[in-house]
């Protein structure tokens, strides 16, 4: 199966406007420098106060080979709901990405499975793809619970989603014990996860759906680990954290990317 495959950037909690401005552009220059042919389909997610400037300037640029992120949305259309974002307000500046499930809304946020998937259900009904997260603690791992624990976080964010919408969204496998640690996962190891991934999301969705959903691997991805990466079965790209947050390296992931 051809996936395409997708690297995004998230920028968590760092930049103002004008830092978002500046690392938006040094990328556009970098990434265009690729040439367009064999590029991944690259994503960048910067903090909500940032997505109006950063939208514009892509905007302008004609940069539409880099596509927007948020990192997070509620799953009211609007209200009562103070501090929240809607997934229609995020539409509003193109964005076409909203990351849902990071390990960081659900470990200092109470972000539950059931939101997850509340989210994931508007965000797919307002036309954007959701970036759904999971994965395991050093001591899930340790207990031997991994794939159990991934296999349920999938189904719950999946239910009562149609087939072909799941077949258009993308997974991000990201053990949180490699997550800003410099511990990246072993390739082949992040490969089997991913595989069982596939497999629960086939058994809601039907094989062939399953072998359309891009799975990404997240947790100290490096521009020295993004070829190994890249080189799995199922590994169709990355959510990189740190190394998105200067522009030489996220560049050299996306060229580690490309085909
Ligand atoms: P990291 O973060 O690349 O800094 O490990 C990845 C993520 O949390 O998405």
């Amino acid at each position: 199966m051809d996936r395409k495959p997708l690297i995004a950037g998230n920028w968590k909690m760092h930049n103002t406007q004008a830092q978002s401005l500046a690392l938006t552009n040094d990328i556009i220059k970098g990434v265009k420098k690729l040439g367009k042919d064999s590029l991944p389909t690259v994503v960048i997610a910067p903090v909500f106060t940032s997505i109006p400037g950063v939208s514009k300037l892509l905007n302008e640029i004609g940069a539409s080979f880099i596509e927007l992120s948020a990192q997070n949305c509620y799953y009211e259309q609007k209200g009562a709901f103070t501090g929240e974002i809607s997934v229609e307000m995020i539409k509003e500046f193109k964005a076409n990405y909203i990351i849902i499930g990071h390990s960081e809304r659900r470990q200092y946020f109470g972000e539950t499975d059931e939101m997850i998937n509340k989210k994931a259900q508007v965000i797919i009904k307002e036309g954007l793809t959701p970036i759904i997260c999971c994965g395991e603690t050093l001591e899930q791992r340790e207990l031997g619970v991994t794939d159990s624990h991934i296999a349920s976080q999938i189904n719950k964010a999946l239910e009562n989603i149609a087939p072909v919408d799941i077949a258009n969204s993308v997974i991000a496998y990201e053990p949180i014990w490699a997550i800003g640690t410099g511990k990246t996962c072993d390739s082949a190891e992040a490969n089997r996860v991913i595989k069982g991934i596939r497999n629960a999301v086939a058994q809601v969705a039907g094989k062939a759906n399953a072998e359309k959903v891009r799975i990404l691997y997240g947790g100290s991805v490096k521009p020295d680990t993004i070829v190994e990466q890249m080189a799995q079965s199922d590994i169709d790209g990355a959510l990189v954290g740190g190394a998105s947050l200067e522009a030489e390296s996220f560049v050299k992931i996306v060229e580690g990317a490309m085909k």
